[in-house]
């Protein structure tokens, strides 16, 4: 499509200045409504919701939870490439089918340092090796072998661990399915999957077994590892950290710079092409039809639309620059169509904005503040003494407070001056206490099936197949009086 296509109705326009007309329904039930939709060129989520890369929003947890549900998690890049890894093979250990490398100590370790090396991954059982390093499975221990009296941290896990003569163990080409019945049948937690040699080769838990079967939409990898992603930058250590989150499993990179029309972004999807071949290159932001063109151009995987209309985000107050999010939607996909999947990003309130921004050209809606403040987004629960009411922080990743912490684990003068010499474009401020991330996520998935049952289809692809090609001929706008009562409760 032209960019003389693009209808003047969608100039200046965003999420609360349209509603969808309702079509006939024929759906009986909204529940087997399916919201597959692309991420990039060669992927796709069952929940087309990503969490956005801030510290704020996405650490392990947060990815791990958006995973299961069937969406995405961008591990943010403001923390040293050493710690964003850490988080990365978190997220791919946890909840795998099969865990091909597990965590393990030797025989000699202490019981101090086995309770430490599990309060640090996050694991309730280890496995014990015969010597360190020999990789021949000689015991294995867990939470319940350790007794919580008496002075035992300088013993040895050997005097506590359950030996391998006593453990159920298997060699490593079971399948899953009967994996599960031998635990069950057992009554086990944890099978050691190891050769006749005893030769370590993986090992398969009950908790993540079942976390998968009741999670069939999760967002998997195809050795059955959750899918993560991780956000790199465009300059400085980008390369670098792009291989260390590579070897650690991250199956997409997100290059987000806040103004990637330019040709800093360029620089970096030539340069990681030469160095990383065909991994998905997810690429942003941008907030118009040339913009999007340009992304085409270079070869993104897919294209981040937003300039400044996320919440923690002063870029318009302090600049001047951006396009109204509905808008800058719509000009990208008349600039790229179908071919490259696009991913709206910021200015989500409520659930009907993600609904708008997938009818009028994202593939995939990224969200910050609406995710945060929940359990899995990192940072503490504040208790305001006055009101009694709980918050949590949320801070634009250019927010002093959020450049400063990126800079601890920092070394490189030019790097340090030039981010302190930067004016923020981000804020910082408290947001509500939310609880679990996944019971707003169930939420989101129910409001976009029953958008898809009022726009008259049974899916979600469906949907944006009917209404992309032509949205306006579907919308209402509206005006003040009948924002007013659309919204005004
Ligand atoms: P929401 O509205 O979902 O927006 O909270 C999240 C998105 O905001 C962007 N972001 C920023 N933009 N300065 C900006 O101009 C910032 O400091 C900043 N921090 C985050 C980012 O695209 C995120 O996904």
């Amino acid at each position: 499509m032209t960019k003389r296509a693009l209808n003047s109705g969608w100039i200046g326009k965003t999420f609360d200045d349209f509603l969808m007309r309702p079509q006939m329904g024929i759906n009986e039930t909204r529940q087997g409504i399916s919201l597959r939709s692309s991420l990039a060129r060669s992927l796709k989520l069952e929940l087309p919701i990503i969490s956005s890369n801030m510290d704020s929003v996405t650490g392990a947890r947060m990815a791990e939870a958006i995973a299961l549900e069937g969406g995405l998690g961008v591990i943010h890049r403001g923390q040293s490439i050493e710690r964003q890894v850490t988080k990365v093979t978190e997220v791919k250990r946890s909840y795998s089918a099969v865990i091909e490398n597990p965590h393990r100590l030797p025989v000699g370790a202490t019981i101090r340092e086995a309770k430490r090396f599990a309060r640090q991954r996050k694991i309730t059982g280890i496995l014990i090796e015969t010597a360190s390093g020999s990789g021949i499975l000689a015991g294995l221990l867990s939470n319940r072998d350790i007794p919580w009296t008496g002075d035992i941290n300088h013993r040895k896990v050997e005097d506590f661990m359950t030996p391998v003569e006593k453990l159920h163990t298997h060699s490593p080409d079971i399948k899953v399915e009967d994996a599960e019945k031998v635990l069950f049948e057992k009554r086990i937690e944890r099978l050691p999957l190891v050769d006749n040699e005893n030769r370590i080769h993986g090992l398969i838990t009950r908790k993540d077994v079942r976390y998968l079967r009741e999670r069939p939409f999760a967002s998997k990898d195809d050795k059955g590892h959750l899918l993560v992603a991780a956000a790199i930058g465009a300059r400085g250590d980008y390369v670098e950290r792009a291989h260390a989150l590579l070897e650690a499993g991250a199956d997409c990179f997100f290059i987000d710079i806040a103004h990637g029309h330019s040709t800093i972004m360029q620089e970096a999807v030539e340069t990681m092409r030469k160095e990383h071949g065909d991994v998905p290159l997810l690429c942003g932001n941008v907030a118009t039809y040339e913009g999007a063109q340009f992304m085409k151009d270079i070869g993104a995987d897919a294209i981040k639309v937003g300039v400044g209309p996320g919440r923690g985000c002063r870029t318009r107050l302090e600049t001047s620059a951006g396009v109204p999010q509905l808008q800058a939607i719509r000009e990208a996909w008349c600039a790229v169509g179908d071919e490259i999947p696009i991913i709206a990003d910021g200015g989500v309130r409520h659930d009907k904005d993600i609904f708008m921004a997938l009818i009028c050209g994202a593939s995939t809606v990224m969200l910050g503040s609406a995710l945060s403040g929940t359990d899995e987004a990192p940072g503490r629960v504040i208790e305001d003494p006055a009101t009694h009411t709980k918050k949590k922080m949320y801070r634009g990743m250019t927010s002093p407070e959020a450049v400063l912490e990126s800079l601890y684990d920092e070394e490189d003068a030019d790097t340090i001056d030039d981010a302190l010499q930067t004016p923020a474009e981000g804020q910082e401020f408290q947001v509500a206490y939310k609880g679990g991330v996944r019971d707003i996520l169930h939420r989101i998935r129910g409001h976009l099936r029953s958008g898809v049952s009022y726009s008259g289809e049974i899916s979600l692809e469906n949907t944006r197949h009917k209404i992309l090609p032509e949205p306006l001929d579907y919308l209402v706008p509206l005006s003040e009086s009948s924002r007013r009562e659309s919204y005004e409760r």
